[in-house]
């Protein structure tokens, strides 16, 4: 995969071939569509409850009409769902056409777009269909942020503090120092977190791309986090805040994590406008826990911290994880 910095956007015809079409979010096209002038392009409203298999037929009958074949190369343009669906369709479309991403969203340029898992959400079941396919580039352009929401700009954050807090206590440092606000009006300061964050997660999905170990400490705040997402109708950067905060206590009780770090966790995360507190209801949550894919019989897999920058993967007998669910907040 081939990261591309600091290019005009005029570049990306240098990457896509003669056949390219470009696969483009409702929302992204709405603010930026002389960017992509006389481009061939399919429109879509890429947002979750679209995520899903009529979505892609739609595409695929937008790529037919297109006479797409595989010379085609598809350039997905948004924020996760859409790179996550335009990697899924670009793999099975005629068995496989080249394709790149322009992530749109802070989460998709350092989370989403990178690691080559792509697909779709079937019914309830999130990310249930999908291929692991790895785009040719992904190509960063900080301007198309400008239209993106207050909302989305902090949920991607909530992601750039996971990958700090697990891997990279000099970024959270970094972060400590500074708010969103800045972020918003210095994009110099803003390539140099997104550009970090590209390595973090790049260097683990390298190292493991079929989640064998490494992998696996992505999902630090995501199993309480998933879990209270749907229940409770939050952003994906809330549910995963709030799920640290719980995953932080259950880390002190049983991995050593020092509470003035849990502390530090919790105030990095205010400060970037994430909740860290919500009033659950235990038995509800402990049963959707259960059906967590990473629970293995009696006993759950956990990303736990040990410091800040240090995660572990721990093993939970059940009825200790019960007993620990019981005393958080
Ligand atoms: N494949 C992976 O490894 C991986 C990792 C993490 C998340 N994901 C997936 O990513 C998805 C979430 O991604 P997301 O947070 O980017 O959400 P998203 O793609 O739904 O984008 C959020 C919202 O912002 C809009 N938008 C996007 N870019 C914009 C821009 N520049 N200006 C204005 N509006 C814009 C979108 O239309 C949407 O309404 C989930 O489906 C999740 O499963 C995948």
């Amino acid at each position: 995969v081939q990261y591309i910095f600091n290019e005009d956007i005029s570049a990306l015809k240098n990457y896509v071939g003669q056949h390219a079409i470009f696969i483009i979010d409702n929302n992204v096209w709405q603010h930026h569509s002389l960017m992509f002038n006389g481009e061939k392009v399919i429109l879509f409203d890429a947002n979750e409850a679209n995520k899903k298999q009529s979505t892609i037929n739609f595409l695929i009958e937008q790529l037919i009409a297109l006479e797409a074949d595989r010379t085609s190369f598809l350039v997905g343009i948004g924020g996760g769902v859409c790179t996550d669906m335009v990697g899924y369709v670009a793999s099975i479309y005629m068995r496989g056409l080249k394709f790149g991403f322009v992530p749109t969203t802070i989460l998709a340029m350092v989370d989403a777009a990178i690691g080559g898992k792509n697909g779709i959400d079937v019914g309830l079941y999130k990310n249930m269909v999908g291929t692991i396919n790895q785009p040719q580039f992904i190509f960063y352009h900080y301007n198309l942020l400008q239209s993106l929401s207050e909302v989305e700009f902090i949920n991607g954050f909530a992601e750039i503090i996971k990958h700090a807090a697990i891997k990279d206590k000099e970024l959270f440092k970094l972060l400590q120092q500074h708010s969103i606000a800045d972020f918003r009006n210095n994009t110099a300061l803003l390539h140099e977190v997104v550009y970090k964050n590209v390595q973090i997660k790049n260097q683990v999905v390298t190292t493991d791309e079929l989640e064998q170990h490494e992998r696996k400490l992505l999902n630090f705040g995501h199993t309480i986090g998933h879990a209270i997402e749907n229940l409770y109708q939050l952003p994906h950067g809330h549910a995963i805040s709030i799920g640290m905060c719980m995953e932080a206590h259950i880390s002190e009780e049983i991995n050593n994590f020092y509470s003035e770090e849990k502390l530090a966790l919790t105030q990095l995360l205010q400060q970037y406008g994430l909740p860290t507190h919500l009033t659950i209801d235990k038995e509800k949550v402990w049963d959707i826990l259960l059906k967590d894919k990473k629970r293995a019989q009696e006993n759950m897999a956990m990303v736990l911290l040990r410091s800040i920058g240090n995660a572990t993967v721990e093993t939970i007998p059940l009825v200790q994880l019960k007993d620990l669910f019981n005393t958080l907040f």
